[in-house]
């Protein structure tokens, strides 16, 4: 019999797209077209935002909001400790100054610590990341925004219809950046977009993509991509479903044995990864690979450890990053796949014990 293989993201691809595909193949417009502005409306609407515009990668959603938002030379911009490098790169990439706080009990951004720096650092931008899928406290992080004066941009490049006090992640914040690499909620391959709700930010954002008024790069998407999201996009809710079902399961069989992920009160995780946390991760790990599964370590290490920049007290986010891990919970895993892994995880855990 085969080995069991089971990865940790799969997206997948129905008739649907490949019908789309073929149909942009046989329209000889590959890009700039229809698909595009359909996604761009489509996804505005669902996020609950008046604009959309698509970008190549989140990376880049990131740096144009940062830009819209006036970040240069010598603005300070405040990221979380714990997150992909594109959230500190961008910020660099623009000019400013990141400044790197500690991470609460959900794997967000410490509002208590934020609040500290605002006071003392007086950011021009914070950029709270949702990360794994959970938003982080936007209603703390907004009010905080008022009571300092700093922009907030989100990253939602994780969080794909997640909610907090049932508002979708990506319509809190002055602007938003997600991501739509291949192994996020909404997969497209590569892509990104910048959300905003403002006009004033909407036109600094054109600046940075369309050629003519200033300087830009060339970001676009193509057709392929927008219909694939498109579609995608259809099923995100039933999909995010299915991971929260799944994340139930994992939860109720592991919570004696590991430090399972925590929801907010009033929030709905996307788990676009189920992330937890034991000191003896590594040799799960290796355990689970042996048996065909694949977990790993996201974030092994913090983001002023990657990147040179100023680092404030990080206690919880050093201990985490000792002990997380992630296992999948894509939604495509059938009952089996699921049955098996809480069987080889306890099985696993087991033996370390002995
Ligand atoms: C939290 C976070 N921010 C930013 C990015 C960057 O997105 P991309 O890979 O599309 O550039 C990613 C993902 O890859 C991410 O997970």
């Amino acid at each position: 019999m085969a080995k069991k293989r089971i990865r940790i993201v799969e997206p997948r691809f129905f008739e649907e797209e490949k019908k789309a595909v073929i149909s942009i193949l046989e329209s000889h417009i590959l890009t700039r077209d229809g698909w595009t502005e359909q996604f761009q409306r489509e996804f505005a609407k669902y996020v609950g935002v008046n604009y959309c515009f698509t970008v190549c990668s989140g990376t880049v959603a990131l740096f144009i909001a940062l830009k819209a938002l006036g970040v240069d030379k010598g603005e300070t911009v405040v990221v979380p400790a714990m997150s992909f490098m594109a959230t500190v790169d961008a910020v660099l990439l623009a000019g400013g100054t990141p400044l790197v706080i500690d991470i609460d009990e959900y794997y967000t951004m410490d509002v208590n610590q934020l609040e500290d720096i605002a006071k003392k650092y007086n950011p021009r931008v914070v950029i709270p990341v949702h990360l794994f899928g959970q938003m982080a406290d936007m209603e703390s992080i907004m009010y905080l925004s008022e009571k300092y004066g700093f922009f907030v941009l989100e990253d939602a490049a994780q969080a794909h219809g997640a909610e907090y006090l049932g508002k979708k992640a990506g319509a809190w914040g002055h602007v938003s950046a997600f991501s739509f690499y291949a192994s996020k909620n909404v997969p497209m391959g590569e892509g990104g977009a910048i959300l905003t709700d403002s006009e004033e930010v909407a036109s600094n954002i054109k600046k940075w993509i369309d050629f003519g008024t200033h300087p830009a790069f060339n970001v676009r998407i193509t057709e392929f991509q927008a219909a694939i999201g498109s579609i995608q996009l259809k099923y995100l809710d039933e999909r995010n479903e299915r991971r929260r079902k799944i994340a139930g399961i994992y939860k109720d069989r592991f919570s004696e044995i590991f430090e399972v992920p925590k929801e907010r009160e009033n929030s709905k995780h996307v788990y676009h990864l189920f992330t937890m946390r034991h000191p003896l991760r590594d040799a799960i790990i290796e355990g689970l690979k042996e048996k065909g599964i694949d977990a790993r370590i996201y974030y092994p290490y913090l983001l002023n450890e990657i990147r040179e920049c100023e680092a404030f007290s990080l206690e919880s986010a050093y201990k985490y990053r000792e002990e997380v891990f992630s296992i999948p919970v894509h939604p495509f895993l059938s009952d089996e796949d699921v049955a098996y892994i809480v069987d080889s995880m306890l099985e696993v855990v087991s033996t370390l014990k002995a």
